[in-house]
């Protein structure tokens, strides 16, 4: 039976991979699901992590009756697909750093990985840097802060560039860094202030397309594309007032990228 392609993240990151997605795929119905009671998932245990991963995912599945999931969240792939694809029976595209096509595009084989803590210290990610980039130096570098930043850019809040300039220091310092993995899908939505932060020009290197190539190969005839798309949160936001206007903001931000009003999505504990 079609359903819509299901796109998860831990909470509005997801959203760079599904431009990637429209792009490729404009006739799709997408569902996008974000765990924003459990963000950020950079920081917390991996143990946890894999249940919780799997609990909302198979929820959001159930719910949305999609026909294939997209993991859009490096944090939750580099640990939780083999889990996922043990518990769903819908194909799952995961989303890791794309360190093959830095490594392809680098000249000076100085590379810079800029992810969570949680990714950046996976087993994961060191196989992926020994298996395609042997022969480059790659610089790791956490960078959890910006995840915070990006979530604020998509509620329509101004970005502090004092964070942004904390978060690339490492790379800014090391003038060898020709190449740098956006290895969070959070950061690809922080383009135009990276940009304003790095001195240099670099290439900034993110997964989006090749998982948009990825899945309009393995989406079996999804649903088509009918108005805004549905949206799913694990928590509906309140400023510090109690006030909805943070749940309106992200409102707003969802339907730049083509989807409705977020419905509440029940997770049964593990
Ligand atoms: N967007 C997620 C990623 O690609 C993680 C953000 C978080 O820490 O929750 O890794």
């Amino acid at each position: 039976m079609a359903g819509p392609v299901l796109v998860f993240d831990s909470g509005v990151g997801g959203l760079s991979v599904v431009a990637a997605l429209r792009r490729h795929l404009p006739d799709t119905a997408l569902a996008y699901c974000c765990d924003n009671a459990m963000l950020p998932y950079g920081t917390r245990p991996d143990p946890w992590l894999v249940e919780r991963i799997v609990a909302v995912c198979e929820a959001a599945v159930n719910r949305t009756g999609a026909d294939t999931l997209v993991v859009a969240c490096n944090t939750a792939s580099t640990l939780a697909l083999e889990a996922l694809r043990e518990r769903l029976d819908v194909p799952v595209v995961g989303t890791v750093p794309a360190i093959k096509p830095a490594a392809q595009a680098s000249r000076s084989g100085h590379l810079a990985l800029l992810a969570t803590s949680a990714t950046v210290a996976r087993p994961y990610t060191q196989r992926l840097i020994d298996s395609y980039a042997p022969h480059c130096q790659v610089e790791k570098v956490a960078a959890d802060a910006l995840v915070a930043e990006a979530e604020r850019a998509i509620q329509g809040h101004a970005i502090d560039p004092a964070v942004v300039r904390q978060a690339l220091s490492a790379l800014v310092e090391d003038a060898r860094i020709d190449t740098v993995v956006l290895g969070c899908t959070h950061f690809p939505l922080l383009r135009r202030w990276l940009d304003e932060a790095m001195p240099r020009a670099v290439t900034w290197v993110d997964s989006g397309d090749a998982i948009a190539r990825r899945t309009a190969q393995v989406a079996v005839g999804p649903d088509a594309r009918q108005g805004l798309d549905a949206a799913w949160v694990t928590s509906l936001l309140r400023d510090s007032s109690g006030a909805t206007d943070a749940s309106e903001r992200l409102t707003r931000g969802l339907a730049s990228f083509g989807f409705a009003a977020p419905c509440l999505l029940d997770v049964p504990s593990a």
